[in-house]
């Protein structure tokens, strides 16, 4: 299934009416989407269903009261407003209709509306004497003005015996349709999985051997994949980067877990970017005790070789669409391809880091993205700016394919 809710935060509002049955069953289609999902229930919703169920559903404390102090501190009206990517008031029944029309703050749900900075959705579900009742649709017309969407009702069966308009719209279309209120990313529905940072590889319990990678080319690939709308995984070496919201972080620190954990979930990733400056080597011994100085003038440390762990994944029979770095300091691009070759990647960046105020621990890079047939430039910029043109370039190569 399309996962267009991705990385997306939905504020459920939940009031007065049968149908509020079904706001169990839209929680869960919003999550199949990919959205994260918080309640908030008005005092009638609670006659019909219990926040304890919406609460186990959608993993989120539900939230019921705006006089709450405990409940306002853990997080508040205006901090749920902020949270909120969309509201939808499903199902909204001709009470909250009105106070929303009114512009009401009489309890948490419409306090939350008036203090959005996000757009609303409306389910309507009533009666089909309510819903054709001239104030109801009045009311709504002044919604519809506002901008706010409103989605269904729908013809059928009523809970009270009656048949006509009122019946809130089922759930897995509602869901559909509110995943239509967000522009879709370029990689929507897409796994990736990035690799970050540096790697320590242990001499005894006090040294190591590293590099001077910082991550910050990593993370800001895993803040452009989150923003393309993608489930991102980041298996980050030690770094002192805060983790990007909605990315999961898998923290490693030597090379040979790094590749442990990019083997134990690469079977579900769709595409691998590897920005990792993983060692080429580790001490074939890691000393015990910390290890003596004396009487020393000179040390061999003798060392083996550690895994491949981008070509290891372009190598699986059901590979990943694979995207490596090559950190270079002369013929940045013949090498780079080289690179690309060897380890049969889809697509490689090249990096010149002879430049040390871009590449290795700085905020900028300059890089060049290529494919066995194309090459472009990304001059100096932001690592993060280059890091959404370099998920441009792998949805193209993804929707477009390699050119023959
Ligand atoms: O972290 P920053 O400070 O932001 O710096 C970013 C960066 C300069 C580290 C990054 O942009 C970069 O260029 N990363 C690759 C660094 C490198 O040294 O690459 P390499 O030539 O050793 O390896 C080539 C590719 O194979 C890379 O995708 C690397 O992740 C991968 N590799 C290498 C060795 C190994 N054992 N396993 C691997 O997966």
């Amino acid at each position: 299934m399309m996962k267009n809710l991705m990385n997306r935060r939905i504020l459920l509002g939940v009031s007065g009416g049968i149908a509020a049955y079904k706001s169990a069953e839209l929680i869960r289609r919003l999550q199949d989407l990919g959205a994260d999902v918080r309640v908030v229930m008005t005092r009638a919703a609670q006659e019909f269903i219990t926040p304890l169920t919406l609460q186990a559903l959608s993993g989120n404390p539900v939230h019921v009261d705006l006089l709450d102090p405990a409940a306002e501190a853990a997080m508040g009206h205006i901090e749920l407003a902020r949270w909120a990517d969309l509201i939808v008031v499903a199902p909204a029944s001709a009470d909250v209709i009105a106070r929303l029309t009114l512009g009401k703050g009489d309890d948490l749900l419409t306090t939350v509306c008036l203090a959005r900075r996000c757009d609303l959705v409306v389910a309507p579900a009533m009666n089909e004497a309510m819903w054709h009742n001239q104030t109801t649709q009045d009311n709504l017309q002044v919604l519809k003005q506002r901008g706010i969407q409103q989605i269904g009702p729908a013809s059928g069966g009523q809970a009270c015996g009656d048949v006509g308009m009122g019946r809130m719209s089922e759930p897995s279309q509602l869901a559909v349709e509110i995943a239509n209120c967000f522009e879709s990313g370029e990689l929507a529905g897409k796994t990736v999985m990035i690799t970050a940072g540096p790697t320590r590889e242990a001499i005894d319990p006090v040294r190591y051997i590293s590099n001077h990678s910082s991550g910050k080319m990593g993370y800001a690939l895993a803040q452009a994949a989150v923003d393309a709308g993608a489930k991102v995984v980041l298996v980050s070496g030690p770094t002192t980067l805060a983790c990007p919201e909605h990315v999961e972080r898998i923290d490693v620190v030597s090379a040979q877990q790094m590749y442990d954990a990019c083997m134990s979930r690469v079977q579900d990733a769709d595409i691998v970017v590897a920005s990792a400056a993983v060692a080429d080597f580790r001490p074939v011994t890691v000393a015990e005790q910390k290890m003596k100085k004396t009487g020393q003038e000179t040390m061999t440390i003798e060392m083996v070789k550690n895994p491949d762990i981008v070509a290891s994944i372009a190598a699986l029979e059901t590979a990943p669409f694979v995207v490596g770095f090559a950190a270079e300091t002369n013929d940045v691009i013949a090498y780079a391809k080289y690179k690309m070759q060897r380890k049969k990647l889809n697509m490689i960046i090249a990096n010149d880091v002879s430049d040390a105020s871009i590449g290795f621990n700085t905020d900028h890079n300059a890089v060049t993205v290529l494919t066995a047939d194309t090459q472009q430039t990304l001059p100096e910029a932001s690592k993060f700016q280059l890091a959404q043109s370099i998920v441009t370039a792998i949805s193209k190569e993804l929707t477009n394919g390699p050119s023959s």
